[in-house]
């Protein structure tokens, strides 16, 4: 992957001017390392997203610190270095040389030096920007440098006066994406959209859920995408249901619907879209009035999305649409205020309807400010998800829709106007859908 430095430096200049603004003091990142999935086989590498967010440095191992103190502004970097044999093995380094010459760092080290060094740079910090408590190895050089600063008080050394979580500056910036980030998303969606329309022509019955999964995840790859952002859920016939369910060997079947909640990664960036198809092509009845409904609530629910509206009061209105309908369609009984006071829509619909996304699927950021739902502004992307499902021994639900889970998913970009939909071109009305899914 290309590294636009200039980016990553305007990034980190924000990051520096936030910690000036809170009194000063010395972030320290890890970079993610690799993790041994059995004897000397690593999982796939992915790395720390606020690292990435910082660096574009795509190499495991070794911390980036941004130390802003008494006026002045370091980046520094602790990098492994450069070893013939090793990249033999293991592929191309960057080494020290390219942290500095590359990634723009105004000073780098070899990772193994970090012990000795780290104590140097948090030595009278203010404050420590560091997350505790995401990994133990971390978290325990972290302390044991804490115990020798404050050690050497008698010599002139002093510890932090706090730690605090490097989350409160970095992902109040990643939260309002940039035009950078925002063409990747657009990519990640690109490839999203033409997995999706795979799934559809590809999801016949007697096709097993794993085939279509192989369909979309080659959609990804095929157009240079890393692969999938989150766990491809493939899901037919009940299914459906299961709201963590991951394609699995089940066959599809003509009468079925089938889930698919899958997004494709891109430089990083993650899409999350869902899509419910008639696995024959076509619903029957009840289906179709079933997911009118939850396309009818979404639409309104995208439409929601503007400068100043909130996650929680466009989770509020999707729950008084769902129901309504559902009131409508006698699944349920009563009056909304009833049905939402008592919380009985949560048997059709029991999760949130929107988070934020972007590097990561479930995206950082606070939801909430103040204690109030966090007014949206220009630049931040989150899903609109409304869902309704019927669990297969659901008795008290007519017989045509047990086991039918459907989920409507799109990811949706605030702007001064309003919103943008990213994923407006996955097909998701009835017609649109049955024109790709010819059988
Ligand atoms: N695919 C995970 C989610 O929709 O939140
Ligand atoms: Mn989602
Ligand atoms: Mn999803």
């Amino acid at each position: 992957m290309t590294i636009d430095p200039a980016l990553h430096a305007a990034r980190r200049a924000r990051v520096f001017e936030a910690l000036e603004a809170r009194g000063g003091g010395v972030m320290l990142v890890p970079a993610a390392d690799e993790k041994l999935r059995n004897a000397d086989n690593e999982y796939v590498f992915r790395q720390d997203s606020d690292f990435y967010w910082l660096t574009g440095f795509d190499e495991p191992q070794g911390c980036l610190l941004l130390s802003a103190r008494a006026g002045e502004r370091r980046f520094v970097l602790f990098v492994r270095p450069r070893d013939k044999e090793k990249e033999i093995w293991n592929g191309r380094r960057l080494g020290v040389e390219g942290a500095t010459a590359v990634l723009l760092a105004d000073e780098a080290h070899d990772v193994s030096a970090l012990q000795e060094k780290l104590a140097g740079f948090l030595d009278g910090a203010a404050t420590l920007w560091f997350k505790l408590g995401a990994d133990a190895a971390w978290d325990e050089r972290v302390l044991r440098l804490l115990v020798e600063l404050r050690a050497g008080v008698r010599t002139g050394r002093r510890a932090p006066g706090a730690v605090v979580e490097p989350g409160r500056v970095l992902h109040e910036l990643r939260l309002v994406k940039d035009q950078a980030e925002l063409g990747l998303l657009r990519k990640a969606v690109d490839l999203t959209a033409e997995a999706h329309l795979a799934a559809m022509r590809d999801g016949w019955a007697g096709r097993h859920e794993y085939q279509v999964q192989s369909e979309i995840e080659y959609a990804f790859r095929r157009r240079g995408g890393s692969g999938p952002g989150y766990g491809t859920i493939v899901a037919t016939g009940a299914n459906s249901t299961i709201l963590h369910y991951r394609a699995g060997d089940a066959v599809l079947a003509d009468g079925d619907v089938c889930l698919v909640d899958a997004g494709g990664e891109y430089g990083l960036y993650t899409a999350d879209v869902t899509r419910t198809f008639p696995v024959s092509g076509t619903f029957t009845r009840p289906q179709a009035e079933l997911y009118s409904l939850c396309l009818a609530v979404q639409k309104r629910a995208v439409e929601a999305v503007r400068p100043g509206a909130t996650i929680d009061g466009i989770h509020d209105l999707t729950v008084r649409g769902l129901t309504e309908g559902l009131i409508a369609m006698g699944l349920l009984s009563g009056t909304p205020e009833e049905r939402i006071a008592d919380k009985a829509f949560r048997r059709f619909y029991m999760h949130r309807t929107s988070h934020w996304l972007g590097l990561d699927v479930h995206d950082v950021g606070d939801y909430q400010v103040e204690g109030a739902s966090r007014p949206l502004v220009p630049g931040m992307v989150l899903t609109i998800e409304p869902g309704l499902y019927v669990a297969a021994d659901d008795e008290q639900a007519p017989a045509a829709l047990r086991g039918v889970g459907i989920r409507i998913e799109d990811d949706v970009l605030v702007t001064a106007e309003g919103h943008q939909n990213l994923t407006q071109a996955i097909p998701k009305e009835i017609g649109d859908m049955e024109a790709v899914c010819v059988r």
